[in-house]
C-alpha cells in the first residue's frame, strides 16, 4: 500500500516536470498561484480590505473601490469617494498588482505595502487620518486580539495595516486562464479566432508594452505614441512624480489580466467597450487601423486572459465596542 503510493508520487512528478517543460517561449508567461506563508496576516489583511470602518463615513472600505466580485474595480468611469466626491482617475485592479513595477497609474508608491496608506487619508476618498483609523481599530477587541497574534503586539499602527492589507493583495492573483493553459501546452484551450487575436496582438506588437505574467505592469509608456489622446482628465502621469518633461502623459501599462472584467478602459475611463479600447490602442500607440474582424479576434483573445477568481468565505468583522469613534457619514 505504502509503496504503491510512493509510485504514484513519483510518476505525478515526472509528469509535473514535462508538463512544465513545455511551457511556450513567448512575451507573456502564465500566472501562478499565491503562496500563502503567513495565512493569518493574510486574514488579518482581508477583514482590513473589507472593512468599511477605515474612512471617516464608516461606509467606504478599499472594497468599495475594488470590488472583488466585479474584477477587483468599480466599474465606473472614475470613482466615487467620501461625499460622493467624484473622483479623478478610473480605479485599477487590485488582481495581480502584487507584479507591477509599481502601484498607481503614475507608479507613486513603490510597494502595496506603501500604497495602502494612501486611500485612508486621501480626502476624495476614505477622508480619514491614519491616527483615526488606528483609534477604531485599537478600540476593537477582536482586532486588537488579531493584531497580538499575528505582529506578536497589540499596539495596532499603521505599519501593521498595510503590512497585513499588502499580505492580503499578494494573494489576490488569477491563475488558470485558458490562455495559460494555452502557454502551458494544451492546444485546444484557444479556439481559431483566440489564437488569431494573439497572433495579431503580438504581431502587430501590443507586447512591446503588455507583456510579462501580466500582460503589463512592467513600465510606463506613453499614451498616444503615434497619435495624441485627446482628454478631458487633467491627469499628468508619471511627469507628477518624476518632475521631468518627457514623462508628460506617460502611465504604468496596465494588466491586461481579467480585462474583460474591468471596464470601463483608460486612466479617465473614456472607453466603454474592449472593443473601443483595442481599436484606440492599436490607432495611438501603432498606427494600425484595425477591421471590425481584426479588432474582434483581439476582444476575442484578450477574453481568454480572465482566471479563476479569488474565492473565499467573507470576513466576518469584530463589532466595534462601547469606546469606538462614531462614524460621520454626513459631515463635510
Ligand atoms: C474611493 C475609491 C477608492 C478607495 C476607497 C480605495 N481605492 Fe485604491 N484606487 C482607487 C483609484 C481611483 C486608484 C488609482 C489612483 C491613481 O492611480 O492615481 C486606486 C489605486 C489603487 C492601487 C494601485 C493599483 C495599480 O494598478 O496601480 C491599489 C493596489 C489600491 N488602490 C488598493 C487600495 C486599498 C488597499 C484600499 C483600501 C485601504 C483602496 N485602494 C481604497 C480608488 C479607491
Ligand atoms: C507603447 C506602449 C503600448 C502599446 C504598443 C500598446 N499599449 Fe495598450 N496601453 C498602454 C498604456 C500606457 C495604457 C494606459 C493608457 C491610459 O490609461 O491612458 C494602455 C491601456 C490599454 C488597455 C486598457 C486597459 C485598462 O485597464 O484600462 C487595453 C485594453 C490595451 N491597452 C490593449 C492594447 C492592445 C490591444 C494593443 C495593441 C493594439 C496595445 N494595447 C498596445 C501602452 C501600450
Amino acid at each position: 500500500m505504502k509503496l504503491k503510493a510512493i509510485g504514484i508520487t513519483v510518476a505525478l512528478a515526472v509528469a509535473g516536470s514535462a508538463w512544465a517543460a513545455t511551457v511556450r517561449d513567448e512575451p507573456i508567461q502564465p500566472l501562478e498561484a499565491a503562496k500563502v506563508t503567513n495565512p493569518g496576516k493574510v486574514e488579518l489583511g482581508k477583514k482590513l480590505f473589507f472593512d468599511p470602518r477605515l474612512s471617516r463615513s464608516g461606509f467606504i472600505s478599499c472594497n468599495s473601490c475594488h470590488n472583488l466580485s466585479m474584477g477587483g474595480s468599480d466599474n465606473l468611469k472614475t470613482s466615487i469617494g467620501h461625499n460622493w466626491q467624484e473622483g479623478p482617475i478610473n480605479s485599477p485592479t487590485v488582481l495581480n498588482s502584487s507584479l507591477a513595477v509599481a502601484q498607481f497609474w503614475d507608479g507613486r508608491a513603490a510597494t502595496l505595502k506603501e500604497q495602502a496608506g494612501g486611500p485612508i487619508a486621501n480626502p476624495g476618498e476614505m477622508a480619514f487620518t491614519h491616527d483615526l483609523a488606528i483609534d477604531v481599530l485599537q478600540s476593537i477587541p477582536g482586532y486588537v486580539a488579531e493584531f497580538k497574534s499575528v505582529f506578536g503586539s497589540s499596539r495596532v499602527d499603521i505599519d501593521k495595516v498595510t503590512s497585513a492589507i499588502a499580505a492580503f493583495e499578494e494573494t489576490l492573483v488569477t491563475p488558470n486562464s485558458a490562455f495559460d493553459a494555452w502557454l502551458k501546452g494544451d492546444d485546444k484551450a484557444l479556439n481559431t479566432r483566440e489564437l488569431a487575436g494573439y497572433k495579431l496582438f503580438k504581431d502587430s506588437g501590443c507586447v512591446a508594452c503588455h507583456n510579462g505574467p501580466a500582460v503589463g505592469g512592467t513600465s510606463f509608456q506613453k499614451m498616444g505614441v503615434v497619435e495624441p489622446y485627446k482628454t478631458a482628465s487633467t491627469a499628468e502621469g508619471r511627469a507628477g512624480v518624476t518632475g521631468k518633461d518627457e514623462d508628460r502623459f506617460n502611465f504604468k501599462v496596465p494588466t491586461l489580466r481579467n480585462v474583460e472584467l474591468t471596464y470601463p478602459y483608460f486612466h479617465d475611463g473614456a472607453a466603454q467597450t474592449l472593443e473601443e479600447a483595442v481599436e484606440i490602442m492599436g490607432r495611438l500607440q501603432l498606427g494600425r487601423k484595425y477591421s471590425q474582424e481584426e479588432v474582434g479576434d483581439i476582444v476575442a483573445f484578450l477574453k481568454t486572459l480572465t482566471g479563476d477568481q479569488p474565492t473565499f468565505t467573507m470576513p466576518m468583522l469584530p463589532p466595534s465596542s462601547n469606546t469606538t469613534p462614531k462614524p460621520r457619514p454626513f459631515e463635510k
